[in-house]
């Protein structure tokens, strides 16, 4: 007898699970995993779709076999993330992924990113002198604030610049674009996008400004005399170990663009998500500000000082936990093969679900609940290496993760010394996912200077 296919969801006969993924596939993924396990499979319409909610399937596909789980992006076909960010480090594969990574790596390394130190804090200055003013319990736009502070980090340290004041455009235009891809990778039913529905128009014209503002970059950058130690100054400079060719535009395009979407967003978002856990956990915010007072006095923090912030540490591992702001990592399945005992056909979409991974009960206690406390260092060990894994695993591992780190743990501690938060009444806050995992409609919480 052939090995089973995973259990599936009942759906409708047409549609399949359509409606109930489309509506809210970070809920219908937790509620499948309740009721079907670990390994499930979807269907929207004619297609199917596998969800792996289990580390040691995710050991078996990110590190023991990674040429059977690809990356699914098609250079002739690009889908969803390709869509905006063309053949960048996220979604290249196979020869010029391995040469790109080699190149970008060596920015991220640890002690390379000691040296953004001074960026990140004047970006935390910037943000708490902004508050400053406000009267108490004033309603202040979360999301708004930490995507305008990542992303003046990322700008600075990367490319020497500041958006700043740009960001009338910019913001909107982005988030047009990955609302685009984020329903054409949800929606396999999707129109074509040749066709001139007003979605369609409007990622092309988002992109089209997004393009000439990135083109421009690196035309100014070509033509400036003085060179720059940055990572744009690195793409432009860089070529071929073999043919000794540089990069084409289009390339410089595509690793500008990556590093400045998976750049700012994903930090932005677990800074907001941090704020929310304080806002619903005062006395894990009152902890948090008796370790800055002890360690920091009344001196702005230093990437020395990270060694000695347990707690907020802490804080943000257990926030990372419970809303991985990267939620879902996309493979395809090059080959009829068998996972968990299942038999999976060939070509298909598999989703490892990192938010459902943090949340199994098998690896947690009491897993919807905050506890910072079970990741300080002395009781902390995963009962699986991969039950915790916001940056991902095995050689696709996030290169930005030292940064992300970094940058997190000083701007926690910059705000949270100064200022607490509180829900705001009738506003609830939900997790969307929208290639990342979204507080849906964004967040507001009330914020009170200390
Ligand atoms: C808290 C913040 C962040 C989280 C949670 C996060 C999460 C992740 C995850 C899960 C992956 C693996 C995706 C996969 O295997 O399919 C990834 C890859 C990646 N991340 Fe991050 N990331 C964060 C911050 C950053 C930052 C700050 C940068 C750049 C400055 C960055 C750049 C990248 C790149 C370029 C990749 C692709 C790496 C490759 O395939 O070689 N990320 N990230």
């Amino acid at each position: 007898m052939p090995n089973p296919l995973p259990p599936i969801p009942t759906g409708h006969l047409i549609l399949g699970n359509f409606r109930e993924f489309n509506s809210n596939a970070y809920q219908s993924m937790r509620e499948w995993q309740k009721l079907h396990g670990d390994l499930i499979r979807f269907r929207m319409g004619p297609v199917t779709i596998y969800v792996v909610s289990h580390p040691e399937l995710v050991e078996d596909i990110l590190i023991q076999r990674p040429e059977q789980f690809i990356k699914m992006y098609l250079v002739d076909r690009p889908k969803g993330l390709a869509l905006i960010l063309g053949q960048g480090l996220i979604t290249s594969t196979g020869a010029l992924w391995k040469r790109q990574r080699k190149l970008i790596q060596p920015l991220f390394v640890k002690s390379r990113v000691t040296e953004y130190e001074g960026e990140i804090v004047a970006a935390g200055r910037n943000l708490v002198s902004h508050w400053r003013g406000f009267a108490p319990s004033t309603p202040v736009d979360i999301g708004a604030e930490m995507m305008r502070t990542t992303l003046e980090v990322i700008t600075r340290t990367m490319f020497n610049i500041s958006v700043l004041d740009q960001l009338d455009w910019l913001e909107p235009a982005l988030q047009t674009a990955l609302e685009f891809a984020a329903d054409d990778m949800r929606n396999p039913l999707s129109l074509p996008r040749w066709l001139p529905t007003r979605k369609n128009r409007e990622f092309r014209s988002a992109m089209q400004s997004i393009d000439q503002w990135v083109y421009g970059l690196i035309r100014e950058r070509r033509d400036a005399a003085i060179p720059k130690d940055d990572l744009l100054d690195r793409l432009i400079r860089a070529t071929d170990e073999e043919t000794g060719l540089p990069m084409d535009d289009r390339q410089i395009r595509d690793e500008v663009l990556t590093i400045f979407t998976a750049g700012h967003e994903t930090t932005a978002l677990t800074l907001m998500w941090a704020c929310y856990m304080l806002a619903c956990h005062p006395v894990s915010a009152d902890r948090l500000k008796t370790e800055l007072d002890t360690v920091l006095g009344d001196r702005e923090p230093t990437t020395d000082d990270l060694p000695r912030l347990a707690w907020t540490r802490a804080v943000l591992d257990e926030t990372l936990r419970l809303y991985p702001p990267a939620a879902v990592m996309v493979r395809e399945n090059v080959s009829e093969t068998l996972l968990g005992g299942y038999r999976i056909p060939k070509g298909s979409m598999l989703i490892i679900n990192l938010a459902n991974i943090h949340r199994h009960p098998e690896f947690w206690e009491m897993p919807d609940s905050f506890q910072p406390e079970r990741f300080l260092l002395e009781q902390f060990k995963p009962k699986h290496r991969l039950a915790f894994m916001p940056f991902g695993a095995g050689h696709r591992l996030c290169v930005g993760n030292a940064f992300a780190l970094t940058e997190s743990m000083l701007l926690l501690a910059m705000i949270a010394k100064h200022y607490r938060f509180e829900t705001l009444p009738g506003e609830s806050v939900e997790p969307e996912l929208e290639v990342t995992l979204r507080p849906k409609g964004g967040m507001r919480l009330a914020v009170t200077r200390r």
